[in-house]
């Protein structure tokens, strides 16, 4: 009688089993070699980092709009940052900064403009934007500003798009109507292209006025959503298909004190009611991309929304070099714990409640009266594991879960793999049955290789693993290749890993905190990094059934070869069986597929290649040195592919529909 390894196995599992040598989990595991994975594995994480926000993501063309800078966001800034006075053609008079009356306790700084005399051309002033206004010809600029005509006349306003060489290329007029606050909105039409243009805001009249909150946004934003997002960067996001988004952070979270925390009342509403604050990146941000412009994103993308809230304390960093100290780590204090807890439960009831309650209905007055289904959320960031962190997580955790237990809390396990946050972190996690929580680790690419089982050995019953923030410290093709090899075992333990994001993701050149990234950019240019090409492989070709030894991986059939790795999803809503193949080595390898298991395989499927030299990267210069190339492959129910060195291959295989 021929018995075959499979029969052979099944006698050994029902003997073990009948030994109680192994559980039923790891049973019904070997008898299927199959398993439901984490069908939100793969997302992205972020963080306004990098001039991520403000500057990046967030479509405002103008810097410090609404004169809030000051030298607490960075050493030297003060509200007239990156403003320029213009008394051209004979004007004078004066320029001040004043707070007496402001537009509202939000937003206190404001320009006045004594203008004794306007000249020929007027008396103003200028901004240049992030690095430049970019704009393109024949397209629509919404301009918008609060003016306050403080002497009787009415004072005639003219806003221009300036070119390089001072040349007009939009312009508009209006004049005040009130001495009140009022906004005033025009639309410019540029009539060139321009990568370095300027706005200029005039008074060509004489008397006194206060400007506060000049804006200028593209009519296409992303979704051509107003107060929206830039559409190229928000593109290069959205085709990462990723399954959730985290924000909006990072540190940004817990923030550099107490005063500093992110707080996201702070950021909805009317952008001039919004309160700006110093970056904890030092630089500032003006919450103009705030919540309701992260679930709005989110929902545009199909990613589900995971905001990160303090845990209540702030960044134990708080107040000295990032990641030396620990001393800085404070708390709310416990009398106002009720209050905190209240905002985090109002946040779910921003984003879930109905338009009859007090937050659903902010939220529909923002424009959007249906839900944003908000399902996770994240309770804390790399906190130091103070007595202090765990009353106040614990005081939120319990209030939240209780309350919505349809929501999964995310906890928080320390800035490392490993050490006292992190063995503190679980200890806590798993006291209190969290859910889930969130690793991070930036390691050297050897590391991700050398850890790539890292996984495996998890319990599957105790608290899942969201990894929030993870890369290897570089941007060449091998640590986008070692964190592929890292990927595919997130793949095979999608049981216990339910979410995972590379961090951070977006970096304007020229002012990043923090190097590598995962999309860099300027005004006019993107370059996704290689990582973003791995990253995208494997969150385009997410499955949510992960099967065991489709392939093999020996060197000449012996013992298993170190340099490769691999794993094999199918995903249920297209039936396709997806393999993801890495070689690290320098030379071609082949490894055998065995597809015997899936029935009804179709004979032409594509293979998707991102390989190149070991340090190859990609920058704004050769933003396509290396890209993935995907061309037409045969397979067959079994069938050797030759994995080229230094590469990761995706290769997607469709099923007969019965
Ligand atoms: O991703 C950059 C920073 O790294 C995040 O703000 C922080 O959470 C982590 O330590």
């Amino acid at each position: 009688m021929r018995m075959t390894m499979r029969k052979i196995t099944g006698l050994f599992v029902l003997l073990f089993l009948s030994l109680g040598l192994i559980s039923t989990a790891q049973h019904q595991k070997l008898s299927s070699n199959s398993k439901h994975i984490s069908p939100d594995l793969f997302g992205i994480f972020f963080e306004d980092i990098n001039y991520a926000a403000d500057g990046g993501l967030y479509a405002e063309l103008i810097q410090n709009r609404s004169f809030e800078y000051s030298p607490s966001d960075r050493k030297g800034w003060n509200s007239l940052t990156s403003w320029e006075y213009l008394t051209e053609g004979f004007a004078y008079g004066t320029i001040s900064v004043e707070t007496q009356s402001p537009l509202n306790e939000n937003n206190r700084h404001y320009v006045v403009l004594n203008v004794e005399d306007a000249g020929q051309d007027g008396l103003g002033l200028k901004n240049s934007g992030f690095d430049g206004i970019v704009v393109r010809a024949g397209e629509k600029y919404d301009f918008s500003v609060f003016v306050r005509q403080i002497s009787d006349q009415s004072i005639p306003l003219q806003v221009k798009l300036l070119g390089k060489k001072g040349v007009v290329i939009g312009e508009a007029t209006f004049s005040t109507q009130s001495t009140m606050w009022k906004k005033y909105s025009t639309v410019l039409t540029a009539n060139q292209n321009e990568d370095s243009a300027s706005l200029v805001i005039i008074a060509k009249g004489k008397g006194k006025l206060g400007i506060d909150v000049v804006s200028l946004f593209p009519e296409k934003t992303f979704k051509n959503r107003p107060n929206g997002l830039r559409a190229d960067l928000a593109q290069t996001i959205a085709d990462l298909k990723p399954k959730f988004m985290r924000f909006p952070g990072g540190c940004l979270v817990h923030g550099d004190g107490l005063g500093n925390m992110y707080r996201w009342k702070n950021t909805i509403g009317p952008i001039e009611q919004r309160v700006g604050q110093r970056n904890i990146w030092g630089y500032h941000q003006t919450a103009g991309l705030g919540y309701f412009e992260y679930f709005q994103f989110c929902e545009d993308i199909g990613a589900k929304p995971l905001p990160v809230l303090p845990a209540a304390v702030s960044c134990q960093n708080s107040g000295g070099t990032w990641r030396i100290g620990g001393t800085g780590q404070k708390g709310i204090p416990l009398d106002e714990m009720q209050a905190y807890i209240q905002e985090v439960l109002d946040l779910i009831e921003y984003a879930n409640g109905p338009v009859t309650s007090t937050w659903g209905a902010k939220r529909a007055e923002a424009g959007h009266p249906l839900p944003f289904n908000l399902e996770y959320i994240g309770i804390g960031n790399e906190d130091k594991q103070t007595p202090e962190f765990r009353e106040r997580f614990k005081l939120i955790y319990d209030v939240v879960s209780a309350k919505h237990p349809e929501v999964k809390i995310i906890g928080t396990v320390g800035p490392s793999p490993s050490g006292e946050d992190f063995d503190l972190g679980w200890k806590f996690a798993r006291e209190l049955n969290v859910p889930m929580v969130d690793e991070h680790y930036y390691e050297k690419p050897d590391w991700f290789i050398a850890n790539q089982k890292r996984y495996d050995s998890y319990k599957r019953s105790e608290s899942k693993v969201y990894l929030g923030e993870y890369a290897s410290q570089g941007s060449k093709l091998f640590n986008a290749l070692a964190e592929a090899v890292y990927m595919t075992g997130l793949e095979r333990n999608g049981d216990v890993i339910r979410m995972a994001s590379y961090a951070p993701m977006l970096a304007r050149v020229g002012h990043t905190q923090w190097n590598p990234d995962l999309i860099y950019f300027n005004s006019t240019a993107i370059s996704p990094s290689v990582n973003y090409y791995v990253q995208k492989l494997f969150s385009v070709n997410q499955g949510d059934t992960y099967y065991d030894n489709v392939e093999s991986m020996t060197n000449q059939g012996k013992v298993s070869d170190s340099t490769l790795a691999a794993s094999c999803v199918k995903d249920s809503k297209t039936g396709d069986v997806i393999l993801k193949l890495v070689n690290i080595g320098k030379v071609e390898k082949t490894m055998k597929i065995n597809l015997s298991r899936f029935k009804r395989i179709v004979a032409n499927a594509t293979c998707t290649v991102l390989t190149g030299a070991f340090d190859a990267k990609n920058s704004l210069e050769k933003p396509e040195n290396v890209v993935p190339v995907t061309s037409d492959l045969k397979v067959n129910v079994k069938f050797d592919y030759k994995a080229p060195a230094l590469s990761l291959s995706v290769i997607r295989i469709s099923v007969k529909k019965m």
